[in-house]
């Protein structure tokens, strides 16, 4: 299947991939540079120098939303740190490949963020590779399928709540002292947090506690010009779909808009957020899932 016949009414075809995922590997292929057009397309994203200089560090930036977040970063001027796991090697260099082409440099990083000296150490590497952080985008997740609380293994709950929220704390912790006015932080959340997925408890309470976190960092740091906000996506054809989720929840794996969206189009928020467009943003969160009606 090309990458123009991913549109309306068409959901994913199915397939098996282990943890992590590779997105060298899917097929379709996500889209990074290219967003929707008029009449059902994709077309190359128009950068307008809205990054021009800025320096982001963005977890789990070999692939998915933050591969997407990284290209449309430089295709706006800023250069990028990007962490990913050991598996990632190829997604990670992949990614560095497309933001060169822009023009702009990209450092990777090898890191479990589960651990908080490798949280530090992945701050004073992006400090010492970039002179400074003017974005940080906490990407990165885990999640895997199961339906019942009885069988949510205890480790799964704290590995869940280690990658997907502590991880979040420790990076912002380390990164705050280091911003100045301008600078921003953007926190991946999920569009689970509003709906209460039932099969994702783990995945679902995290999501709900980043979007809590956003809130309660944005009023500590806003009256220092820094804003803290938040994306909540819904069904975006990533890597992290085919690594973790069933067969049958892939079949239905759409928006309301009848299809799941693509990578680019969730980065788009981010460069919105990141930017002086949203200057008077803080402590929000942006839905770009698909037409799902959702309070907050
Ligand atoms: N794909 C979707 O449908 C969807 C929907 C809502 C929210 N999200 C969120 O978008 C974000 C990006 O995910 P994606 O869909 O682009 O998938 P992805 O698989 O491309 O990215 C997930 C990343 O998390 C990283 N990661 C996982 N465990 C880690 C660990 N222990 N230490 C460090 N990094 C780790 C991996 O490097 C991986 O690149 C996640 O926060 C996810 O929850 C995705």
């Amino acid at each position: 299947m090309s990458e123009t016949q991913f549109q309306q009414g068409h959901s994913v075809p199915p397939q098996d991939q282990n943890l992590p995922g590779s997105q060298s590997a899917m097929g379709p292929p996500p889209q990074s540079e290219y967003i929707p057009d008029w009449d059902g397309g994709y077309k190359l994203y128009q950068a307008a120098g809205k990054l021009e200089g800025r320096k982001a560090l963005i977890t789990g930036g070999d692939s998915g939303i933050g591969r997407a977040i990284a290209i449309l970063y430089a295709m706006e001027g800023a250069d990028s740190f990007i962490t990913h796991l050991p598996e990632e090697k190829k997604d990670a260099e992949d990614t560095k490949k497309f933001v060169e082409k822009y023009g702009r440099k990209c450092h990777l990083m090898e890191a479990d963020l589960t651990k908080k000296e490798v949280c530090r150490k992945v701050v004073e590497n992006a400090l010492q590779a970039m002179g400074t952080i003017n974005i940080l985008i906490n990407n990165h997740a885990f999640q895997m399928q199961v339906e019942d609380i009885k069988d949510l293994p205890e480790d799964q709950w704290e590995h869940t709540f280690n990658t997907n929220i502590h991880a979040f704390f420790y990076l912002c912790k380390y990164t705050l002292p280091h911003m100045k006015r301008g600078d921003s932080i953007i926190n991946t959340a999920s569009i689970n947090a509003y709906i209460g997925r039932p099969d994702l408890l783990d995945y679902t309470s995290t999501k709900g506690a980043i979007v809590a976190f956003t809130r309660a960092l944005s009023n500590q740091y806003i009256g220092k010009g820094i804003r803290v906000n938040c994306v909540a996506p819904g069904p975006v054809w990533t890597p992290l779909i085919p690594s973790t989720m069933s067969k049958e929840s892939q079949e239905k794996f759409q928006a309301p808009m009848g299809r799941p969206s693509q990578p680019s189009e969730i980065a788009t928020c981010f460069v919105f957020l990141a930017s002086m467009d949203s200057a008077s943003i803080s402590g929000q969160t942006i839905h770009p899932n698909g037409g799902t009606v959702v309070g907050g």
